[in-house]
């Protein structure tokens, strides 16, 4: 029944505001440039600096920072030569933009931070080193390079099924020793692959990132100093087609053949520098082991035509072309801004059966993203044949109707008889079954590990509680974001598809980032969002606009003024409403010229996408009484967007437009009302659970109706939907916290807790291990089917922290400055463990209830607050004053304030 500190009084003593002059009680710790830990190649002149603060003490503000930064690290250490000293700074912010002399191209910086504190100041931060890309176009002398042909047999350029061999490229050089830093700069398209004397430059996989290539292409920067040796070396690439060469079922040509430019800068001791820049002296052949790759259908690999040695020096190329000079692909070349795919996890198969087929039958246990790296024993010439599917079908066949065009086929043609372990380089496939064709022997688990890739990015998130069906939802809802995190938030992994579906991430992406430190992907994903912008404002549904869709609606597109906000808000990352309110404002001016008659959103592509059907083989419902009115849909969402646009206006220092977006959105509310509320029934349209609920939500509703309105939610979803969701992509953005917020967690809580159709419970009854495109994945045609979108999260994941484990960045806080924490306790749950690694700092709640106990610890991280919400009911008692700033009685509440720190509230019921 109280706040215990789980720290020594006399610690909670000196931490009480007078100062005994104790230092380093609070250390800087995660110091970041660009929100990464290993920045390499940064070409923006302001990049976003940022730390945290650790402390073992409670209530630490920091009152004022100081930063240096140098180009050599001795000289920071004793001040000199510092490029930025920004003094003692007073403020409390822990990002900050840089402020010294301008970054110069290609060089290497260092520098540190630290605080003062109401505990008193911290050491200097350990140093992060950080590195510039090239920051001018002059600063390249290599030329795009390639073979400017198709010249094998049975190379093709189609919609469907394209097959071109990959390019292998190479250039001896010399260098002397005394290498005191060698700096590779590459891009090759569609995809490529380093190596330097043989050794491959990174465990990135598939770069570049993917972006609308004729707009902008990204290049990669690889320290490579411990790869260069004095004498002879040798530089190879291998390219790939990726989506360059084509891209599937576009309607669009490809973008070209594959190309690569490559720069190596070497730097000596003595100041001196060597440039090994691709051009035409480079040697070009396509006659390798890759003989046909294609992101969607497979990698063929060949091993007779193993060019052995072909990567390191001295390799006779005799018989290889002198490299074709290719167009230059791009407006601009960029360095990449976001994490590359690498193997982010091992798994190993659940079971390896040999069918009576004679094939072998792989079940990796789990619905997953990545590769097989499979060791097997083969025959000489004989092609082993891996096929990959989500699902299988009764005989153990695999299932592949859902995949489309898409041939998810790798093969692998051995040299000899013998043993081989192989891995594709440029593919990937969504997968739990692969059926393997042709190989000997007796194959076990042992022999084939499953690769998971996806955008190296951290984990942000745990989380558990007492029930297993949220838990497990959970799980899937991991497996699922991850496994969709390739360059882009993709909508799925495995059929013809795997593009940046707008709608489908315009709520998710703030539930993902509790999950994943996913930032940086959102970032670089606005940015493809406005290099798909259409000169008249209309956004692309898809983007990059591998698919062009300007169909002109909101609901998709909101993705795009969404993710920004969700930026600012949970990273405290201003750059992308900066960057982006030009083109958001656009956007918003085309739709109010374009989309909207009397004041309304009329345009409306998609409707509530893949709401649950009348009938189990539908994959859209055709029943007007389920379906909401698109012009509901695209007014209540643009009307949420209007005032989202106010404050982005008044952040960029735009304060002139916010009448005009206010005017906007008046003049909708009044036209909203007037056609779609029924002041009598108090019901919006057809009276959907979407409707209503959105109306309600973005605060459409006349005063004084809100409950009513409300009540017709709960009514239709207990009523006619018996306590399950009604609701498609749209809808399911705010059912879960609408549901709550109104008064009726009970029936959020039945809703994820349901294991019967239609609910995400459902989808985990009937084996899924991610979460599925359809509510009725398992009965409804294949067309349209995936077993691994994610679209269907819609408000969940926010749910289980903001609502579940009470972690919620407060109303007007960023960056999780000030949490609210007020988990809603359904009955039935018994505990909540989650934490988050927040911007700025561990954020951790842990509540329970076992029998009379009740029991609720909060970490709060050092320079943040939090208002805590603790119902009396749980909680009779006052909890004693011990560290709170405040404590309040509200309602149902003791409204508790804390400063940073550990906490525990304890009780008897
Ligand atoms: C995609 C979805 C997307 C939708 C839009 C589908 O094919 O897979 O995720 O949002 O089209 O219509």
């Amino acid at each position: 029944m109280t706040i215990k500190k789980k720290f020594p009084i006399l610690l909670l003593f000196v931490c009480s505001g007078f100062s005994l002059g104790v230092a380093q009680k609070v250390s800087v710790v995660s110091p970041r440039v660009e929100m990464q830990e290993n920045p390499l190649g940064i070409d923006r002149k302001d990049p976003h600096f940022s730390w945290q603060l650790k402390s073992g003490m409670n209530d630490v503000q920091q009152t004022g920072y100081e930063i240096q930064m140098g180009t050599d690290l001795q000289g920071l250490k004793r001040g000199n030569n510092l490029m930025w000293q920004s003094g003692l700074v007073s403020s409390d912010h822990m990002q900050v933009g840089y402020q010294g002399s301008p970054l110069q191209s290609g060089k290497e910086y260092y520098w540190r931070v630290r605080v003062h504190t109401n505990c008193g100041e911290s050491h200097w931060s350990a140093v992060q080193r950080f590195t510039t890309g090239l920051l001018h176009d002059t600063d390249w002398v290599a030329k795009w390079i390639g073979e400017d042909a198709m010249s094998n047999p049975g190379e093709s350029q189609t919609e469907l099924h394209t097959r071109l061999a990959a390019r292998y490229l190479r250039k001896d050089f010399q260098a002397s020793s005394h290498v005191s830093r060698a700096t590779l700069y590459i891009s090759g398209l569609g995809y490529y692959q380093a190596f330097l004397n043989g050794k491959c430059v990174s465990e990135d996989l598939l770069t570049p990132s993917i972006t609308f290539y004729s707009e902008t292409v990204y290049y990669n920067t690889y320290d490579v100093t411990r790869l260069v040796h004095g004498g002879d070396n040798a530089l190879g690439v291998i390219l790939g087609n990726g989506r360059y060469f084509w891209v599937r079922g576009s309607g669009m040509e490809g973008f070209g053949l594959p190309r690569l430019l490559a720069q190596l800068v070497i730097e000596y001791a003595d100041g001196t520098k060597k440039i090994i820049a691709s051009d035409e002296t480079w040697k070009v052949t396509s006659k390798g082991p890759i003989v046909a790759n294609n992101e969607f259908d497979d990698e063929e690999y060949d091993m007779r035509k193993e060019l052995s040695g072909w990567n390191v020096s001295g390799y006779n190329d005799a018989a290889w072309k002198n490299a074709d000079i290719m167009s230059v692909p791009c407006k601009r070349l960029r360095a990449q801004p976001c994490p590359s795919v690498a193997v982010m996890e091992r798994l190993r198969p659940l079971s390896v059966t040999r069918l009576a087929s004679g094939k072998v039958l792989i079940d990796m246990g789990q619905n997953m993203v990545g590769r097989l790296n499979a060791s097997f024993q083969g025959k000489e010439g004989q092609k082993v044949i891996m096929r990959f599917a989500e699902l299988i079908n009764p005989d153990s066949t695999l299932y592949v109707a859902n995949l489309r065009t898409a041939q998810a086929t790798d093969v692998f043609t051995p040299a000899a008889d013998g043993r081989f372990s192989w891995a594709p380089v440029f593919v990937y496939h969504g997968f739990r079954y692969v059926e393997i064709d042709s190989i000997e022997g007796r194959p076990d688990t042992d022999d084939f590990v499953g690769e998971v890739m996806y955008d190296k990015m951290k984990c942000t998130g745990d989380f558990e509680t007492s029930n297993a069906v949220v838990n497990q939802i959970f799980k899937n809802a991991y497996w699922g974001i991850r496994g969709n995190y390739h360059n882009m938030p993709t909508d799925c992994p495995q059929r013809d598809e795997r593009h940046g579906w707008l709608g489908d991430r315009a709520t998710g992406c703030w539930g993902e980032s509790f999950m994943f430190d996913n930032a940086l992907l959102y970032r670089k994903w606005l940015q493809d969002i406005e290099e798909s912008q259409r000169e008249d404002g209309v956004v692309s549904a898809v983007s990059p606009r591998f698919w062009t869709i300007y169909s002109g609606d909101v609901t998709w597109p909101s993705v795009y003024i969404l993710a920004a906000e969700m930026l600012y808000r949970h990273y405290g990352d201003t750059t992308a409403i900066v960057r982006h309110y030009d083109s958001m404002k656009c956007w918003v001016e085309y739709i109010c010229q374009n989309s909207m008659k009397d004041g309304l959103v009329v345009r409306d592509e998609w409707g509530d996408w893949c709401m649950p059907p009348e009938s189990p083989e539908l994959i859209h419902s055709q029943d007007p009484l389920r379906k909401t009115d698109g012009a509901i849909l695209g007014s209540t969402t643009f009307y949420g967007l209007l005032y989202k646009m106010m404050e982005f206006a008044r952040l960029t220092g735009h304060p002139e437009d916010v009448d005009n977006y206010r005017t906007h959105a008046e003049v909708l509310k009044k036209a909203y009302n007037k056609r779609f509320f029924n002041y009598e029934t108090a019901q919006y349209g057809n009276n959907s659970v979407t409707g209503n609920l959105l109306s309600l939500r973005y605060g459409l509703v006349p005063e004084g109706y809100e409950q009513r309105v409300f009540q017709n939610v709960v009514d239709k979803t207990e009523k006619d939907c018996k306590g399950h969701v009604s609701a498609g992509v749209v809808g399911i953005q705010h059912l879960m916290r609408g549901l709550t917020e109104y008064g009726r967690k009970d029936l959020a809580y039945k809703i994820v807790t349901n294991t019967d159709y239609p609910s995400w419970g459902y989808m985990i009854e009937k084996g899924a291990t991610t979460i599925w495109e359809l509510w009725n994945g398992d009965t409804a045609a294949p067309d349209m089917n995936s077993a691994n979108h994610v679209m269907l999260l819609g408000d969940l994941l926010i749910w289980y922290y903001e609502n579940l484990a009470g972690i919620k960045n407060a109303e007007e806080s960023v960056g999780f400055r000030h949490i609210e924490m007020k988990p809603c306790f359904p009955d039935g749950l018994s505990y909540v463990k989650a934490s988050y690694q927040s911007v700025s700092g561990e954020i951790a709640s842990h509540w329970s209830r076992t029998g009379k106990e009740f029991s609720w610890e909060v970490t709060i991280p050092a320079n943040c607050s939090a208002t805590v919400y603790l119902p009396i009911a749980l909680h009779p008692e006052k909890p004693e004053a011990v560290r709170a700033h405040s404590i309040k009685r509200a309602g149902e509440y003791w409204v508790v304030e804390l400063g940073s720190g550990d906490y525990r509230f304890q009780s008897k019921i």
